[in-house]
């Protein structure tokens, strides 16, 4: 019998992020969803997401830090960075994330 397929890519550590202004630790090196399953297992799983780039209801508007650009990516696509601070999300995803209890 072979264990199961873990969802996330290797990782070694967790990196800070901010999402909607509340931090959290998520794996490096996988993309911002899949961080996002970390931290909400079973909303994410039965989320309407299509994890191809394809759906849309991943779409994010984010940040680097203070004095970088905004800009908006989909986060089945986008790799996970140290700090990178999450400002905006689709409907679907807030909802997946309603247990994190994020104020917006
Ligand atoms: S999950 Fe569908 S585009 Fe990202």
């Amino acid at each position: 019998m072979t264990a199961p397929a873990t969802l996330f890519r290797p990782f070694t550590r967790l990196v800070k992020i901010i999402i909607l202004g509340r931090e959290f630790e998520v794996p490096e090196n996988n993309p911002l969803l899949r961080c996002l399953q970390y931290l909400a297992p079973e909303p994410v799983s039965y989320g309407r997401f299509c994890w191809n780039e394809d759906c849309q209801y991943c779409r994010v508007s984010y940040d680097l830090g203070d004095g970088t650009p905004t800009r908006t990516a989909i986060s089945c696509k986008l790799m996970v960075q140290e700090g990178i601070r999450v400002k905006e999300v689709t409907t679907e995803i807030k909802y997946c994330l309603r247990t994190l209890k994020l104020d917006k």
